[in-house]
């Protein structure tokens, strides 16, 4: 039981930042990637569809990997599978991400909380229900401005790697202006994609307006979960962890994943 893997699933590269997050402070788990390429984005998609594009994916990584907990390190699929994922594998613990509202709403002075997000995250009532439970720092109820933003999840997919810091700041810059002039004191990074320009949307938002994010949660269940009911790995002293990278489609192994891959000392395979 407890040295099975713990697997990460995105669309696409964003979940790797919470697998980075998880693995500098739990390295010695053994841990498994899934980019579902085939199907990315996820975003303009229905709820429903993205749920059964989950649940066919976690059966095959049921037989593949055999893990202990998965990690929806996506924002998109937490809003869209993560209830009927629980119901159709209830043996199995899920962790979902989910856009960071409670804190950035709780931080929050003038009551106006960006989010920025997919299209499905954007759309869906969940940030809105939670703005509309908590209080703001001013104690009054805060009010939610979500803008949808696929082509920063295709940036950076697609073109991160190679992008240098000016068009990563120009792109940042388009957004935060956005939320500036709608007054907004608070902002929520809900997209794992969009954790690659941290700094960046902290550069030029700060100190007018803080960035919320999932990170540190994700990371913190995860371990709560490992700690619960024994799951935490028991190795011996030199055990090193045999780390998995599986992509949904043959024709995404372009250098980009592979470069990806040996960067991150994951061993590629397909599903
Ligand atoms: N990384 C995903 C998220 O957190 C979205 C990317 C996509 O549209 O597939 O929502």
């Amino acid at each position: 039981m407890n040295n099975r893997p713990v697997l990460f699933i995105d669309s696409g590269i964003g979940g790797l930042t919470y697998l980075n997050d998880f693995t500098a402070r739990n390295p010695r788990e053994e841990v498994c990637y899934t980019a579902d390429c085939k199907n990315f984005p996820y975003g303009p998609r229905e709820k429903e569809e993205i749920s059964s594009i989950l649940i066919s994916l976690t059966e095959k990584l049921l037989k593949l990997a055999d893990p202990k907990i998965i990690v929806l390190a996506c924002n998109t699929a937490t809003i869209s599978a993560l209830e009927p994922l629980r119901k159709n594998f209830p043996d199995l613990p899920f962790v979902g991400t989910v856009p960071a509202v409670k804190p950035a709403a709780g931080a929050s002075i003038t009551g106006k909380v960006g989010i920025l997000g997919t299209a499905r995250t954007i759309e869906d009532p969940y940030s809105q229900h939670i703005a509309e439970n908590c209080e703001t720092r001013a104690g009054s109820q805060s009010e939610i401005f979500g803008i949808a933003a696929p082509e920063l999840v295709e940036f950076i997919e697609q073109s991160f790697d190679k992008a240098d810091k000016n068009e990563k700041k120009e792109i940042v810059k388009k957004y935060i202006d956005l939320f500036r002039a709608e007054g907004v004191d608070t902002l929520v990074l809900g997209c794992t994609h969009f954790l690659y320009l941290l700094e960046e949307f902290r550069k030029e938002a700060e100190p007018v307006i803080r960035v919320f994010d999932s990170l540190g949660g994700v990371t913190k269940r995860i371990e709560f979960l490992l700690d619960e009911n024994g799951r935490k790995l028991r190795v011996e002293e030199n055990f090193k962890p045999a780390h998995q990278l599986f992509l949904t489609e043959k024709d995404s192994s372009d250098s980009l994943w592979k470069n990806r891959a040996e960067k991150l000392g994951l061993k590629l395979s397909f599903v």
